[in-house]
């Protein structure tokens, strides 16, 4: 498609004639989003995320902004939705279900406030009109229209084109939390609409059967609400457990008069409605905008998806002076968030091997501005996620970043894949040493099982000097990676025997920095021995099993000699990593690197730590994301070491879970669910001094009332 340069609406100068080539981009675009409304409206499959069609409207309207006579009645900026199915009976909306225009960023929120208010000032005569603004959150599901008589459900229709939808009256009555008999002053007749949704949870949870059963995830939770919703089956729409949330009232016969769009919420959650909580009504866009920052900034802490605010004019005789356009009213916008999916190239997949060898492919991306960032990586985990999710180098990719959470490569468009582009397959070689990775009988991933890798070295040596181990101040991984090019070292052991003085005057080694790194790795062989446990790389031993392991057995020596039925029966301790420490140190690799920590003079001894008041006793405490003040590790043996337990998932039995940046989102929309206490790092240092959680309070900072 070729791109024209457009001169934006502020100052756009009209040209006389339409150059052929506008005509061209014109009926492209047309035909592009004809396509793309198809196949989100009716077939519940787009192919392309919401940010990327966007564009399409965007640069469709700018084209017809500068040249007005290509505009047609049938022009998808002029119509709502797409053609309906043929699966459901035409229900004829005898009010159209509208659209909403969307306003990008704070600029087109305020520009559509000043049009509201001229227009305002032209109606009413009044230089300054106070204008109220009810704020919604713009919920991220399927539009419903819902009808009822006498307060019973007699019909649910979807938007369709907005003038006809079609009938799923059977699939809407399976809807959590929606009645179907309306209770209190039931008028004779009310149309309700509203938005159905699937909670994260619930979509979270579909996916993991789809994973158990083998079958291909679901892309996100609004499509599967809307193939969810449109069923044949109704028994298997009431399966999906979708919600909804109501939003506007359309016919009303028989029932209270109203003034204004907030007090028809009253009324509505009085019928036995469902009304989304977070809705305030405010005055001016100054509010408006701070209630649009804050759930930009908070999306992630609801249990569900949002997309954005809708702003709407509360006095509802204005509403009906401001009118209408042909697509969308002028009494309201949907303020839009900057999109967490976009799609772009892969460029390629590579592979990284980690400390144990585990090899991780990673997507190379064409970096993209996507949830904030610009993302040119991101992990794709194993083997086993690339086959489900089937990504080839070539493909365009849909990316997705929710919040601080990790970048995500979700799926491919597979209706923009070039023919014959082949599958990948996993290297047969370590990138690194050449040596072969290996994917064991049951496992997920592959390994580089060269102990000598070089990739693996270092990363052994870098976990070795990390916080959660023997807290090496200066020994990051750029150092390592020199210091074992350099061959001063080959392994942890090295670490306590080298000639540091090899260093002096190469770039960043003056006498002082290397005076540091000498007394930092010096200070190191008195640590504990749970932190050197830590350091030492045993495979499944964490700092929770580390610490039980010394307590329990009081000294290496007496760890070295131990059995695999004398270390699984230590409190803490579970068969895997009972028999993992004996191969650990039945290794004679591992015994020549152990004898050379020896001769260094490490603390051997238990207990691993100072006696901590154990203030955490009985508590299970989840940490998430990454949290300035400590390292995972760290964050764990603090609360180990005071008692308690420190879990990888939430459940009911969790006390807290401690949220740092990037949080894994499916234990955060977990613990929100099970209304266990959120922490943040304040919260826990609090919690690890005292043992108490901090003063309830919500983790998200009020909205302006
Ligand atoms: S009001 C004429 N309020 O967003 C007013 N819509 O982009 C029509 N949506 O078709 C809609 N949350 O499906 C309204 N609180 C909310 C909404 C909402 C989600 C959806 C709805 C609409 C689309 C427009």
């Amino acid at each position: 498609m070729r791109t024209l340069s457009v001169v934006t609406a502020n100052d756009q100068q009209i040209p006389d004639e339409v150059p052929d080539e506008a005509a061209a981009e014109v009926a492209a675009l047309r035909g592009q989003i004809e396509h793309h409304n198809r196949l989100y409206h009716q077939l519940d499959a787009p192919e392309i995320p919401d940010a990327d069609y966007d564009a399409l409207v965007r640069q469709l309207n700018e084209l017809e902004a500068l040249f007005p006579s290509l505009v047609t009645a049938d022009s998808p900026t002029q119509t709502v939705g797409g053609p309906r199915s043929a699966t459901f009976a035409p229900v004829v909306h005898r009010v159209p279900m509208m659209s909403l225009d969307n306003a990008m960023d704070r600029a087109e929120l305020q520009a559509w406030g000043e049009r509201l208010e001229r227009r305002l000032v032209a109606e009413e005569g009044d230089d300054h009109p106070q204008v109220e603004f009810v704020c919604e959150l713009k919920i991220d599901g399927v539009a419903i229209s819902i009808t009822y008589v006498d307060g019973v459900m007699v019909q649910a229709a979807t938007r369709g084109d907005g003038r006809v939808g079609e009938d799923v009256t059977e699939n809407v009555r399976s809807l959590t939390g929606l009645p179907d008999r309306l209770t209190g002053d039931v008028p004779a007749r009310i149309e309700i609409r509203g938005e159905v949704y699937m909670p994260i949870a619930t979509f979270d949870a579909l996916n993991e059967r789809q994973e158990e059963a083998g079958l291909r995830r679901y892309v996100n939770p609004r499509n599967t609400a809307a193939g969810s919703l449109r069923q044949k089956d109704a028994a298997v729409t009431a399966s999906r457990g979708l919600h909804l949330w109501c939003y506007q009232m359309g016919e009303l016969e028989g029932g209270p008069s109203f003034e204004r769009h907030a007090d028809t919420f009253d009324y509505i959650a009085s019928l036995g409605l469902p009304v989304n909580p977070e809705i305030r009504t405010l005055s001016g866009l100054d509010d408006v905008e701070a209630f649009c920052r804050h759930w930009q900034e908070h999306r992630h802490d609801l249990p569900y998806e949002i997309d954005g605010v809708v702003v709407k004019v509360d006095d509802l005789a204005r509403r009906q002076r401001l009118g209408v356009t042909s697509k969308a009213p002028r009494w309201a916008i949907a303020f839009k968030f900057p999109p967490e999916e976009r799609s772009t190239t892969l460029i390629d997949i590579e592979v990284s091997i980690g400390r144990t060898g585990k090899a991780t492919p990673f997507a190379v991306l064409d970096p993209v501005f996507v949830g904030g960032s610009t993302v040119g990586l991101a992990t794709l985990h194993n083997q086993i996620q690339v086959a489900a999710k089937d990504v080839r180098p070539g493909d365009t990719v849909i990316v997705r970043k929710a919040g601080d959470v990790i970048p995500e490569v979700v799926g491919p468009v597979l209706a923009e894949r070039p023919d014959d582009l082949p599958v990948w397959t996993f290297p047969t070689d370590c990138p690194r040493c050449g040596g072969p990775l290996v994917r064991l009988d049951g496992e997920g991933h592959h390994f580089c099982t060269n102990l000598d890798c070089p990739a693996q070295r270092t990363g052994r040596i870098e976990h070795f000097g990390s916080r959660g181990a023997m807290d090496i101040e200066g020994l990051g991984e750029q150092r390592v990676q020199l210091f074992v090019d350099m061959g001063l070292i080959s392994d942890i052991g090295d670490l306590y025997s080298f000639d540091f003085d090899q260093l002096l005057g190469r770039d960043g080694f003056g006498a002082t920095s290397v005076e540091n790194l000498r007394a930092a790795i010096d200070a190191s062989r008195d640590r504990p021995l749970a932190n050197l446990l830590v350091g030492l790389n045993i495979g499944h031993l964490g700092p929770t099993g580390a610490r039980a392991l010394a307590d329990g057995l009081g000294h290496l020596d007496a760890i070295e000699a131990a059995s695999v039925d004398e270390i699984a029966a230590i409190d803490g301790i579970g068969p895997t990593i009972a028999q993992s420490v004996t191969e650990f140190f039945a290794s004679e690799r591992n015994q020549v690197v152990v004898a050379k920590l020896r001769a260094a003079g490490l603390n051997l001894e238990g207990p691993a730590a100072p006696e901590v008041p154990q203030v955490l006793a009985g508590m299970s405490i989840v940490v998430t994301g990454t949290l300035e003040g400590h390292s995972r590790e760290e964050a764990e043996l603090a609360i180990t070491s005071r008692g308690g337990t420190s879990p990888g998932s939430v459940s009911k039995r969790t006390t807290a879970v401690v949220v740092g940046e990037g949080p894994g989102a499916s234990k955060l929309t977990k613990a929100t669910d099970l209304g266990v206490p959120i922490l943040d790092e304040a919260g826990f240092e609090h919690l690890l001094a005292t043992g108490e959680l901090p003063a309830a309070e919500s983790p998200a900072e009020s909205p302006p009332t």
